[in-house]
């Protein structure tokens, strides 16, 4: 199992599969950053938690960001906005693997409410194989630089010129 740190993050929502994913986490020895938040029982903006991961991620690519909200889309929106975060939401244990091996993900967003009926054995699974799965490369590498070229580009501004390279 690899070593690297995970660092947690949920709004109200996500915290319950949070606790899960803590639990199981730390029972494989796992390093854990949990930024919150700690109750379900106070609704928050899932973007200020989104954030906060981002930009750890950010600062040390040893970390890998695992947020969870309703859907896992407003989290998976508001990571991607960070240079070098490629963050995906992910529903089962194939669409992790393809997250890690073809996109290089480095945020795994999950949807708790549509996740609801996860078992603990799926649960496992799909956390292995975020943990375990390799970028594969290759050709990946060429699509993942083309977004890195996009976000170089500045894209996410509306004057930006934004050519495909070939
Ligand atoms: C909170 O109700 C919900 O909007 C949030 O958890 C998430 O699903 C947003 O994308």
């Amino acid at each position: 199992m690899d070593r690297r740190t995970i660092v947690l993050g949920s709004d109200h929502a996500g915290y319950d599969l949070k606790a899960r994913i803590r639990r199981l986490l730390e029972a494989w020895g796992v390093p854990v950053e949990d930024v919150g938040v700690d109750t379900s029982a106070v609704s928050v903006d899932y973007p200020d938690i989104a954030a906060e991961v981002a930009r750890r991620v950010q600062q040390d690519p040893r970390r890998q960001g695992l947020l969870v909200c309703g859907t896992g889309i407003g989290m998976a929106m508001t990571a991607n906005k960070f240079v070098g975060i490629r963050a995906a939401v992910c529903h089962d244990v194939y669409t992790v693997q393809m997250a890690r091996a073809h996109n290089d993900a480095n945020v795994l967003c999950m949807g708790a409410r549509v996740l609801a009926d996860l078992d603990d054995e799926t649960l496992a699974a799909m956390l292995r194989a975020w943990l375990e799965t390799p970028f594969e490369g290759g050709r990946h590498e060429r699509r993942v630089a083309k977004i890195r070229d996009l976000e170089a580009a500045g894209c996410k501004t509306q004057d930006a010129g934004c050519e495909m390279r070939e």
